[in-house]
C-alpha cells in the first residue's frame, strides 16, 4: 500500500478541529465497557475506605444496594464481587458456602437490582487462612488437582446464588474445564465463564490484597501466576482456557501487559477482558492527589489505551469517575 507523502499527504489536516478529529477516531470509550469491582464484608453500617485505594470501599450487605443504585444511576451495569468472609480456614470453606458473603451479596443484588449484571470472582485466597489461591500440600505447595474440586464447588455455589458469570482468578491448570463440567452437571449450562486466563505474578496487586485481605501469609504466588517475562506463554494460557470452554479470556494487569493483550485479541478474536488492577489505580490516584498529573486526562487516556490494545471490556476501579466524565 502506497500512502501519499509530504506535501501531498499532511496528517495534520485531519487533526485541525474537533469535527475532523472525530472522523478519524478509531476507538471510543463507553460506559458499557466497564466492570466495577466491589468488596463485600460482614457486619452492618460498614463502608470502610481502603487506605491504598482512595474512593474504593469495603461495604457491608446493608449498604450494598445503595452502592449498586449509585452505579446504575451512573450507567455502570456490570460488577464483579469479591468477598471478605467472616472466618477463614485451611481449605477456604466459606467460598462454597451457600450462605457465604458473596452468595448473600449475589442474592441481594439479583432480588433488588435486576438491572445490574453480577459477575463473581472465583478463588480461594480471600477464604484460606494461609492466603494462597488453593489447597496446600504438607510442604506448602499449592496442590493443583486438589484445588480444582474446591473451585468448582465455589462456582456452582455462586451460580445457585444467582451469579450471572463466574470468573476464576486462581491460575490452576484445568480449572476452566472443571468449572464448566460442574456448572453443566448442576444445570447451569447457561452461566458463562470469564477466565483470568493470562494472569501475571505482579507487584501491582498490592492494594487489592489490603482490600480483600488476601495476602499470602508465606511465600508468593509465583508457583501458579505467570512470570512477567513471558508473552508467548500468556497466549498459550488463553488458548488452553478457550479450549476448556471459557466464554471470555482476560489479561491482567493491563498497562504493563498491553502487548500481551494485543496478541491475545489478535490471535483468537475472542471476547477479551483487561483488568486495570489496584496498583495501576493507586499510582494514578496518588499522583493526582499530589497535583502531579491531571487525573481525568490520564485516566481517560489509560482506559482508551487498554481498549485500543484489544480489550472488549475493562475491569476498573475508575469506572464511576469515568462514567461521570463521559456523561458530561
Ligand atoms: C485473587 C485476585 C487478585 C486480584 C483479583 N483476584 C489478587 C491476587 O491474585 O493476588 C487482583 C486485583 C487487583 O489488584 O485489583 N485471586
Ligand atoms: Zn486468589
Amino acid at each position: 500500500m502506497q500512502y501519499g507523502s509530504f506535501p501531498t499527504y499532511r496528517p495534520r489536516r485531519m487533526r485541525n478541529g474537533e469535527a475532523v478529529r472525530q472522523m478519524m477516531r478509531e476507538t471510543e470509550l463507553s460506559v458499557n465497557d466497564f466492570i466495577y469491582p466491589l468488596f463485600v464484608k460482614p457486619g452492618t453500617g460498614r463502608r470502610d475506605e481502603i487506605s491504598s485505594m482512595p474512593g474504593i470501599f469495603q461495604v457491608s450487605l446493608d449498604l450494598l444496594i445503595a452502592e449498586i443504585e449509585e452505579l446504575l444511576a451512573l450507567g455502570v451495569h456490570y460488577v464483579i464481587l469479591f468477598g471478605i468472609p467472616a472466618a477463614k480456614d485451611e481449605l477456604g470453606s466459606e467460598s462454597a458456602d451457600d450462605h457465604g458473603i458473596v452468595q448473600e451479596a449475589c442474592r441481594l443484588i439479583r432480588q433488588n437490582a435486576p438491572e445490574m449484571f453480577v459477575i463473581t470472582d472465583v478463588c480461594l485466597c480471600e477464604y484460606t487462612s494461609h492466603g494462597h489461591c488453593g489447597a496446600l500440600d504438607e510442604d506448602g505447595y499449592v496442590n493443583n488437582d486438589k484445588t480444582l474440586s474446591l473451585l468448582a464447588a465455589e462456582a456452582v455455589s455462586h451460580a445457585r446464588a444467582g451469579s450471572q458469570m463466574v470468573a476464576p482468578s486462581d491460575m490452576m491448570d484445568g480449572r476452566v474445564g472443571a468449572i464448566r463440567e460442574a456448572l453443566d452437571a448442576a444445570g447451569f449450562e447457561n452461566v458463562p465463564i470469564m477466565s483470568y486466563s493470562t494472569k501475571y505474578a505482579s507487584g501491582y496487586y498490592g492494594p487489592f490484597r489490603d482490600a480483600a485481605d488476601s495476602a499470602p501469609s508465606f511465600g508468593d504466588r509465583r508457583a501458579y501466576q505467570m512470570d512477567p517475562a513471558n508473552a508467548d506463554e500468556g497466549v498459550r494460557e488463553a488458548a488452553l482456557d478457550i479450549a476448556e470452554g471459557a466464554d471470555m479470556v482476560m489479561v491482567k494487569p493491563a498497562l504493563p501487559y498491553l502487548d500481551v493483550l494485543s496478541r491475545v485479541k489478535r490471535e483468537f478474536h475472542f471476547p477479551t477482558v483487561a483488568y486495570n488492577v489496584s496498583g495501576e489505580y493507586a499510582m494514578v490516584k496518588a499522583a493526582a492527589q499530589n497535583g502531579w498529573i491531571d487525573e481525568r486526562r490520564v485516566v481517560l487516556e489509560t482506559l482508551l489505551s487498554i481498549k485500543r490494545a484489544g480489550a472488549d471490556m475493562i475491569i476498573t476501579y475508575h469506572a464511576k469517575d469515568v462514567a461521570r466524565w463521559l456523561a458530561e
